[in-house]
């Protein structure tokens, strides 16, 4: 799928912006709309070159198709701006078919219906600010972080008044704030409870920069105490600006804690084996690095990394049956991604995307390289994917260990069916009804999704038809 070949422009890439490259050289023949005109539309895909996958349409736009009336572009586009035009296509299309397509947008406890379930969904609180992440405590109370720095308490299904007192201080600044809330699995006999947040840093050389910290404490009543740091990235890596945390935690069958680090908006970091950011990474729950880590024991890289080549992981969940630990990755422009985590494993950003800059202009021609890791699947355009996890419980049967991806933007909350490492239904569950930050199959079988805008957590109940 999508391989190109090798891009060859070169000297230095133009870099002009996508939509304003199609007004001018495309839109005569096409469409202003994409919708077609003295040659076909690009909305409806059905395509005569190929399957119109990503690699013919680059090959096409690149070469043309003189004879029926396609002129080469090579020439006066860079390989960049082909694979920019691509992007923008796919773009386009997937609007037309967003805008023909009607999707569950369930109001509270009315009945949706999907392919293999049909749900009611049911609030389980609100008056939340900018909830970002979910776990249960053993005796059923549920925890919630919410980004402005506060951890919160349902108990018997409602919202303690208070927070959490004495957890720590964040950097509450752009997506930067209390991100994840995790229950240790042997909470029980330990008590304890892992936060990640970003961290404003402290010192007076480094005014302004923030990283992903995580720390563990524990809970009595409602004071957060015995705090300890188990993972903090050295005070030099700091970046500033206040985009691309991550930060997932989950704890894998081996026992060993494994989280997401955003590269802070520094893409080349990702490739940086001297620098954690932009990186997945796996340490034992005290914090202490594995000694079958990567990179344990080497000077020349972090030694707690685990993969690398990420942009902003936020979801991971190791699947129920096979073990593998599963991320899904909010892209650019396009390319967004899920893929499997593999150890020492590099995932390629910024060398290799399917996606290009915010403003239309391009990344990169290049999808994939020699030495790279492909995804399992792209969304592209992007549904700003978030959180994800696998489904679990026993209430909805035909879901079980489906995966469930939620998108920020797009508003989305998607079942993926997987066979191996392939995605072989996917579906929209519901769509339009907030933000979705989070998903987690909850030990009460119900499925949870945590909103924003409005900020709410609700969870899908089955409905027997
Ligand atoms: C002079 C008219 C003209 C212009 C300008 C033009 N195209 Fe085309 N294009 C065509 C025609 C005609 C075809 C169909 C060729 C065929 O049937 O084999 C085509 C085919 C295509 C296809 C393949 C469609 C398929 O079904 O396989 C793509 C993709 C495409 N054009 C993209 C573009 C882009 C991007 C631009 C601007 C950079 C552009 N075209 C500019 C006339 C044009």
């Amino acid at each position: 799928m999508g391989l190109l070949a090798s891009p060859t422009s070169v000297g230095q890439p133009q870099r002009r912006e996508v939509s304003r490259l199609y007004e001018q050289l495309c839109a005569n023949c096409h469409g202003i709309d994409l919708r077609g005109g003295q040659a076909r539309s690009l909305l409806d895909e059905e395509w005569v070159h190929g399957s119109g996958d990503d690699a013919t349409l680059f090959q096409v736009i690149r070469e043309g198709d003189e004879l029926n009336g396609m002129p080469p572009w090579k020439n006066l586009l860079s390989d960049e701006e082909i694979r920019a035009l691509v992007i923008y296509i796919r773009e386009k299309a997937t609007e037309a078919r967003h805008a023909a397509t009607r999707y569950p947008q369930p109001r509270p406890d009315q009945t949706a219906e999907t392919r293999l379930h049909r749900f009611r969904l049911r609030t389980v609180v609100e008056g939340l600010a900018t909830p970002w992440s979910v776990d249960w405590l053993p005796d059923g109370r549920m925890l919630v972080t919410e980004l402005p720095g506060r951890l919160r308490v349902v108990q018997d299904g409602k919202l303690l008044p208070a927070a959490v007192a004495g957890t720590p201080t964040v950097r509450y600044r752009g997506q930067g704030g209390l991100m994840e809330v995790l229950v240790h699995p042997g909470y029980a006999t330990n008590g304890w409870i892992y936060l990640a947040y970003s961290e404003p840093a402290s010192s007076a050389q480094s005014r302004d920069v923030s990283m992903t910290t995580l720390v563990r404490g524990r809970l009595r009543a409602l004071q957060w105490t015995e705090e300890e740091v188990i993972w903090r990235a050295p005070l030099w890596s700091f970046r500033p600006g206040n985009i691309h945390f991550g930060c997932r935690m989950v704890f894998g069958p081996d026992g060993c804690l494994y989280f997401s680090h955003g590269e802070r908006g520094h893409a080349q970091d990702a490739q940086d084996l001297t620098r954690p950011n932009g990186k997945i990474h796996r340490i034992l729950e005290d914090g202490r690095v594995p000694p079958d880590n990567p990179y344990a024991g080497r000077s020349d890289a972090v030694a707690t990394i685990w993969s690398h080549g990420h942009r902003n992981p936020q979801g991971l969940a190791f699947h129920p049956e096979t073990g593998e630990l599963w991320e899904t990755e909010h892209g650019p422009r396009g390319g967004d991604e899920l893929n499997v985590i593999i150890k020492g494993r590099n995932y390629g950003w910024p060398v290799i995307t399917y996606g290009m800059n915010y403003d239309g202009t391009p990344i990169t021609a290049w999808t994939a390289r020699e030495g790279m890791e492909q995804p399992v699947v792209h969304w592209t355009p992007s549904i700003a994917v978030c959180g994800m996890d696998f489904y679990r419980g026993n209430r909805f049967p035909r879901w079980r260990h489906h995966l469930f991806v939620t998108g920020l933007a797009s508003q989305e909350l998607r079942r993926l069916q997987l066979n191996g490492h392939r995605v072989i239904e996917e579906e929209i569950v519901f769509k339009g009804i907030g933000r979705v930050r989070d998903v987690a199959s909850g030990p009460d079988g119900f499925l949870y999704v945590v909103l924003n805008g409005p900020d709410r957590v609700v969870r899908l109940e089955p409905v027997e038809s």
